[in-house]
């Protein structure tokens, strides 16, 4: 039996994971989230470390009652925070997360001292608002007292694996979402640090995500009730581990995963580390010890979410999809451009706006849902028409709230041009970061071989047509594009 661990953005899930995939205990401790100013998103690193001792307590009594041992926990969570920390390693402020929006000054002062196409040469990446470095320059420049006592700055779940075991560790899939890595050697780029005048000290050492970053230290075990001195893997960050619980791998870069949550992300892996050259999607490693493109459009799942919380609120989700399907594709000219929250794959532009553009008497809110699925299925084709010249992609596994709708799957494999399947199972970064932890438990040799030997079934969902409406998609989008400032 083997742990894991997703330290997400509402909450902390572990689970226990038998050989064979079977999950033998759950359970999700909840955190707030803090917004102490419009734009930033914070949470505190002792609320996260009190949900996760609480749920893996939890999760070890399940387990002694059933007569489990476990032999290793894995790591996995969110990915893009910074965690500061002192001299004794405590924590000097809180976290900010990967949707913090404060780091606007920062990411000029990232393009100035490193050309944009330097950067992502150098480390797959442009300089993107919420990933870990830019918030470090924030920090330096907004509360200078705080930089000067910071001696270490750790993501989300490698904080855990710090308190844990009292080693202090990362693993390239995370690292690589910081902004300072090198794709190419997987370690901190001497170059990119040292033009921002920062210290490689301030990072911890980056090993595999399957190696043992250390050992249960005895008062964690004591608090958990699991065995002190238990292996405690590296892990992956959320999209990385989820990737790995789904099967992906970069061995076989021909599947990938599309998720509609609040976010919309395609997930394509890679053998070879090749970038976007304009960086409009990230390209982190995987967690096998490949690569990956990532490809985040803002609001997905979360576009029907509001529009049912806000104009609808009696009505249920599937009463809406009902609706929907009975409109013929293209919604009778309606278009919806889904920039509810401005747009990061692949226009990188916090600024874009949404809107429903040909709206006639004619309309009702079934026409609203329609264009609005299709709006969500053409913003993902925008940020694969980036990915495609660089990646052999020809089916996507799909996950997320919005995966259980036919009609949005559907909308998502004829936009794209893509097959979508649905998996019978819906594992996610918690059974990856399980799964991880397997080869240090001695369950199996590689973590090649639990991804081949755990892979989800799926079933195939017939693709849905629209080329008119992409096509009236396409010239709304450029008109948006080109009618406002920004970058
Ligand atoms: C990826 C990203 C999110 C977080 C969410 O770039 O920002 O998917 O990892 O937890």
């Amino acid at each position: 039996v083997t742990l894991g661990l997703d330290l997400g953005t509402s909450g902390v899930k572990v689970v226990a994971l038998a050989r064979d995939g079977q999950t033998l205990a759950q359970t999700t401790h909840a955190y707030p989230l803090l917004t102490p100013q419009p734009g930033w998103t914070e949470q505190r690193p002792e609320d996260w470390a009190a949900a996760t001792v609480a749920a893996l307590r939890e999760v070890a009594g399940q387990l002694q009652a059933a007569g489990h041992t476990p032999l290793a926990l894995g790591l996995g969570g969110q990915m893009h925070g910074a965690v500061f920390l002192g001299a004794q390693g405590e924590p000097l402020r809180p976290a900010p997360l990967w949707n913090d929006q404060r780091t606007a000054a920062a990411v000029e002062e990232i393009e100035a001292k490193v050309p944009r196409h330097d950067l992502i040469a150098r480390t797959g990446n442009r300089a993107v608002t919420g990933f870990q470095l830019p918030k470090l320059l924030w920090l330096r420049q907004a509360e200078p007292e705080t930089f000067a006592r910071t001696r270490q700055v750790l993501l989300p779940k490698d904080y855990l694996g710090y308190l844990l075991t009292g080693q202090m560790h990362t693993e390239a899939s995370d690292a690589s979402g910081v902004g300072a890595l090198s794709l190419q050697s997987k370690t901190w780029d001497q170059g990119v640090l040292d033009a921002l005048g920062l210290s490689a000290d301030l990072f911890p050492p980056v090993i595999d995500s399957w190696a043992v970053s250390g050992h249960l230290l005895p008062e964690m075990a004591a608090q958990t009730g699991l065995p002190a001195g238990l292996p405690v893997v590296a892990g992956g960050g959320d999209n990385a581990a989820a990737g790995i619980a789904l099967g992906l791998s970069s061995l076989r870069p021909q599947i990938g995963s599309v998720s509609l949550g609040t976010s919309g992300v395609l997930f394509v892996p890679l053998q070879e580390p090749t970038p976007d050259p304009e960086g409009r999607v990230h390209l982190f490693a995987h967690a096998d010890g490949g690569f990956n493109l990532l490809g985040v459009t803002l609001s997905a799942a979360g576009a029907l979410q509001w529009f049912r919380d806000r104009l609808a609120p009696d009505t249920d989700f599937g009463t809406l999809l009902d609706e929907a399907a009975r409109v013929p594709s293209g919604a009778d000219g309606l278009t919806f451009l889904p920039f509810l929250a401005g747009e990061r794959s692949p226009h990188m532009r916090p600024d874009l706006r949404a809107s429903w553009t040909g709206l006639t008497l004619a309309h009702g809110r079934g026409h609203l849902v329609r264009a609005l699925l299709e709006g969500t299925a053409f913003a993902l084709a925008d940020a694969y028409e980036v990915m495609r010249p660089l990646s052999g992609v020809t089916s996507l596994l799909a996950t997320g709230g919005g995966a259980r709708s036919d009609l949005w799957l559907g909308l998502v494999g004829g936009a794209l041009g893509l097959e979508v399947r649905r998996t019978t199972s819906e594992p996610g970064a918690a059974e990856g970061a399980a799964m991880l932890a397997m080869p240090a438990a001695g369950l199996y040799a590689s973590v090649q071989d639990v991804v081949v030997a755990l892979a989800p079934d799926s079933v195939g969902v017939e693709p849905v047509g629209t080329v008119d409406a992409h096509a009236a998609y396409r010239t709304e989008r450029e008109r948006v594009l080109g009618g406002s400032a920004g970058r």
